[in-house]
Formats: structure tokens, sequence, C-alpha cells
């Protein structure tokens, strides 16, 4: 009798239990994020058409937090037992399993809402649930939320996002966040067409606040071209050996795609032997694909990256928003290339976001997929942005400066590339975003190297940038006066955008060595770039970095916010590798 007791007690208690969660829980909604206006430059359009879907994706905490960074650590880290032993796509989704109780409590409240199991499925390499096809009206219930149809004033893009979101109290924990909702994310290309032509202007711009005198000794070069990039950063004599392990991606988001005809001309104006040059594309997410209507950025990016690494097979990824035009690039990218049983070694994305327009807990969660490529054995270069410590004035809602760093770059697990000109000495470009994470702290990779720029910058800019946040850019390389092909024409550009590809086509062909001596690819560089890799590169000690109205960080010896450690050069850096 007192054992059926015991029974009924609990099966009472657990009862109520669980029917607290499914009746009063679910009802029970606290805010997950919310911006307290329209973000700038975004306008909306009211409620989108009726029958409007979306894909949303549920992040999931992991069972095990540190596991996966400090997994990368591990095999990035040289003179570590595990340096270079890269884990498999299944084995990086056990490292980021759910627990299953995180599982069983977000699928009971899918449940609740009458989502059929048949549309949620696992994506991001396990730790994210993606429920396909939902309705606007179905999200809002779900989420709180009030979807509209927004409008970025800049480019007329229009996606279907939310002030604010909510979940149930009993997901907070266990949620790390639901997208796309908050994240206005509208990447920006990071080139730009010259402003101006006047070589001298440009020089006497990029090094503002240097006596004069000593812009005389600088070498100058007309055009950067690729004959210049191979001897400047010496990669001329050495030809690639491999034959089709090692492959380069370059990352298009936007819809953005490069033309093969101008690739072709590019090629054999500035690297004739390398005339048949191509690339494969991969249509992610209905980015398209239409060789005649190609884009600057593409060009750009696909032109310099066959420049240095030519014929290391490219693969050029053209991301879209999905068939509901409403996902999120990085979200989207990182979806389909995590999902791959192999992936490219070395990658190169020349798109970038203010830090401070997206939602923190969207950032964290974007960078974490990063380091699931890192320990997969991923190289990614990010472009540091041009606009120098930030576009404009740089004025917060309240009227304070602040500095404007780049995001995906400001993420601790991919290597930045910033920008540099001229020739003995190369000097800092002043378009070189640069600058401190206010999301993701210092990592200890770094520690020495920017703790030594803070003992020379004293408290100068003190309260406009985070001392303690990660400090880009990590690397640099040439960003003005390129020649690029453009429906047909040279013309001339500039933009960390066209160093990204340049400083991942050098990695590349690091890649290439390693691959073919028979050992594992660099991997995630910057543990290996600030421990020793530092001493095989150019430092960059001259130029600056102005923007929010003031005169920007210096490029000082060793590490600083403008150059990184400096740039590359491949035969130092080969032999280091030895
Ligand atoms: C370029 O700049 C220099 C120095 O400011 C000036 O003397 C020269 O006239 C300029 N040339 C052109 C074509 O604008
Ligand atoms: C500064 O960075 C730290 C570490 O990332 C972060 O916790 C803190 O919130 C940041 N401070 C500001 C004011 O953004």
């Amino acid at each position: 009798m007192y054992y059926y007791h015991c029974i009924f007690v609990l099966s009472v208690l657990a009862t109520s239990l669980l029917g607290g969660l499914a009746k009063q829980s679910w009802e029970d909604m606290r805010t997950k994020h919310s911006w307290n206006a329209i973000p700038r430059n975004w306008e909306s359009l009211g409620r989108p058409p009726s029958g409007t879907t979306i894909d949303l994706y549920i992040a999931l905490k992991p069972q095990h937090e540190n596991a996966l960074v400090d997994t990368l650590y591990e095999v990035s880290e040289p003179g570590h037992p595990r340096y270079r032993a890269y884990l498999t796509k299944e084995q990086v989704a056990e490292l980021v399993v759910p627990r299953p109780v995180t599982l069983k409590l977000v699928h009971s409240w899918l449940e609740h809402h009458s989502i059929s199991s048949s549309s949620i499925s696992m994506t991001h390499g396990g730790n994210t649930l993606m429920l396909k096809g939902v309705s606007v009206t179905q999200a809002n219930t779900l989420l709180g939320a009030s979807y509209q149809l927004y409008r970025h004033i800049e480019s007329g893009e229009t996606v279907v996002r939310t002030v604010s979101y909510s979940l149930p109290v009993a997901l907070h924990w266990h949620v790390l966040t639901v997208a796309p909702t908050t994240s206005f994310d509208s990447p920006r290309t990071q080139w730009q067409t010259p402003r101006t032509r006047n070589r001298s202007d440009r020089a006497v711009k990029s090094t503002s606040g240097e006596p004069a005198t000593m812009l005389s000794s600088r070498a100058k070069v007309d055009s950067v071209t690729p004959s210049f990039l191979r001897w400047l950063y010496d990669t001329e004599s050495y030809t690639p050996n491999t034959q089709g392990e090692n492959v380069l991606g370059v990352v298009g988001l936007l819809g953005d795609y490069p033309s093969p005809t101008d690739l072709t001309a590019f090629m054999q104006k500035y690297r004739s032997e390398a005339g048949d040059a191509t690339f494969t594309v991969v249509d992610v997410n209905d980015g398209g694909y239409d060789p005649t209507h190609p884009n600057e950025e593409a060009n750009m990016d696909i032109q310099y990256a066959e420049a240095m690494a030519y014929p290391i097979p490219h693969i050029f990824y053209s991301t879209g928003r999905g068939p509901s035009g409403t996902e999120t690039y990085y979200m989207s990218w990182l979806d389909y290339i995590l999902d791959q049983e192999n992936v490219p070694q070395t990658i190169s994305i020349s798109y970038d976001n203010e830090e401070l327009s997206l939602p923190r807990e969207y950032a964290i969660y974007v960078c974490y997929q990063f380091a699931k490529l890192g320990v997969r054995g991923v190289s990614v270069m990010l472009a540091s942005g041009d606009d120098g410590i930030g576009k404009g004035t740089c004025q917060k809602d309240d009227g304070t400066v602040r500095f404007r760093p780049s995001f995906p770059g400001t993420c601790p697990y991919v290597t930045v590339v910033g920008g540099t000109t001229d020739y003995n000495p190369e000097v800092a470009a002043a378009l070189s975003g640069g600058g401190f994470s206010d999301y993701f702290k210092r990592p200890r990779y770094q520690e020495e190297a920017v703790t030594t720029f803070f003992q020379d910058l004293g408290s100068r800019y003190e309260g406009l940038y985070n001392a303690s946040g990660r400090g880009i850019p990590d690397i640099a390389a040439q960003a003005l006066g390129f020649r690029v092909f453009f429906n047909g024409n040279d013309q001339e550009e500039e933009g960390t955008s066209i160093a990204t590809p340049v400083v991942a086509g050098i990695i590349s062909l690091l890649n290439d060595w390693l691959i073919m001596t028979g050992q594992e690819p660099l991997g995630f560089l910057n543990p290996w770039l600030y421990g020793r890799g530092f001493q095989s590169l150019n430092d960059i000690t001259e130029g600056s970095n102005p923007g929010c109205g003031t005169d920007g960080f210096s490029a000082i010896a060793g590490w600083d916010p403008v150059t990184g450690l400096g740039t590359p050069n491949f035969r130092n850096m080969l032999e280091q590798l030895f």
C-alpha cells in the first residue's frame, strides 16, 4: 500500500512538473534580445506579405561549453601534443552536442506550439535546430515577436526581422540565440573605388601626423599587380605541387559572384603563364550565378586569390538569403560549409558589419561556428574593414563616441587582414580597419602583443574603445591601387577586401607545401602567428588609421591595431615551418 502510495505521489509530482512546463512555463516569456528602436539605417515597411515563411535557427547550449574552444587551441598551438590533429565533421558534432534535457525541453516547447517534428532538423554541425518554413504568424507567437519587413536604407535590401523577441523563462539558459530575429545584418563589402587617382595625395593621407620629410624616401608603386605582390611577399619562386587536395575557398555574400571572362583577361595581362586560371561556383542558399553579370567585389576577390595561389583549385561560394530572402548570410554560408565532409583548407571573406550593429548573442553564435571550422583545420581570413577605426562621427545614441571595429573580424577564431601601401618601407594604409572588440575578450594568444601596444598608447583614447577586447587586425597586406578587371575594363580598386584574398592565397601556398610533404595544413593561424610566426612577417611601423573624428591608432614596432603583426613574407614563413 505504502509502495503504491509512493508511486502515486511520484507520478503526481512528475505530472505536475511536466504539466507545469507544458501548460504554464511556456506562457511565462521573458525578453531574450531587443533593440531600443529600429536599428539605424533601417526602416519598417510594415507587415510582411501574408504567407511569408522563415527558416528559424535555434542555437542550443552545448553540454560541454568549453570543449570546442579548448580543442581549437589544442589543435592550433604549436608544440601541443594535438597540434594539427584536426577533427572530422562527426567528431565536431560530438564536441558541441547539447544536453539531453536541453533537447527535450526545446522539443516539448515546439510540440506545445504544434510544430511538426518533420520540419525540425539539426544544422551547423550539431548544436542548432532548424525549423523550416515557419509562418511569420507562428514565429510571432513562438517568440513573442513582431516580425515586419525592414528595408536597409543604403542598399535597398529588404529582410523580415523583429526589433525584439522573447523565449519562455525555462528555455533562456538552454537557448543561445534564435535567428533570424533581431540581427539587422547587411554585410558591407570591403572595397572602395579610389577617391583620388593622385597617389601623392594618398600617401600624404596615409601618413597623417608624420613629418613631410619622411614621405620622400618611400617607394611608391603606380599600380599593385600580381607580379608586384609576388615579388613583395616573396612567392615568385614557389610552384604549387599538390593536385587537387588543397583548395582555396572565396566567400561571396549578398548574392555576389565573379566573371570567368574577366579573370581570364586579368590573368592574361598580369600573370600570362596562368591565363587558364578557373574557379568552381557553389550556389549556397540561392546566391545565384550569371557569369555575364558579375559583381566588382567578387571579381577582385577571385582575381587576387588566383594571382597569388594559381594553380591551386578555387571554389567561389555565391551565398544568398534563401528562397524566402530572409536568412542571415553568415548563418546560411556556415550552415552549408559545416555540413561538408571536406572543407577548403583556406578561406577568404571580404564582408563585414559594425560589431555594435549586431546582437551580442548572435555575434557570439556566429563566432562559435568559425571555431568549428578551425577545429577542422581551416584557416579563415577576414577583411578588417575600410573605415579606419570607424566611419563618420561614431556617436552612439547617447552622443558619446565609440570606435567601431568590424565583425566577424572581432571573433577571436579568425585571422583578420588590415591594409598597407607603398614599400621600402611598406606603411599602413589610412583606410585599414582596426580596434578592439566590445563583445569578445582578448584571447590569450595576443595577450603579450596587445599589452605591449597599450604600454605605448598610454591613456590616449581612453573610454573610446574596450581595452579588454580582442584586438584586430592580426596581419596585413597591400590595400591600395590594385588593377582589377571588371566587365572588360582594367580599373583601379582599393580596400582590405583585396588584401584578404592576397593573404589567403599566400597561406594556401604554405598549405600546399605542408600537404605535399605529408603534413596537415595550418588550420587556425593565430596561435602560431602570435607565438612565433610573427618573426617571419614584415613589421609595419609607420602610418595610422584615422576615423571617428580622430587621428586613429598608429602603426608601431610589434603588433598594432592598424596592421596587426605585419605583412607576409612567404619564404620566411615557409622556412619557419620546416
Ligand atoms: C597630385 O598631388 C600633388 C601634391 O599634393 C600636386 O602637386 C599635384 O598637382 C596633384 N596632381 C594632380 C593630377 O592632381
Ligand atoms: C568590454 O569587453 C568585455 C570583454 O569582452 C565585455 O565583457 C564588456 O562588456 C565590454 N565593455 C563594454 C563597455 O562594451
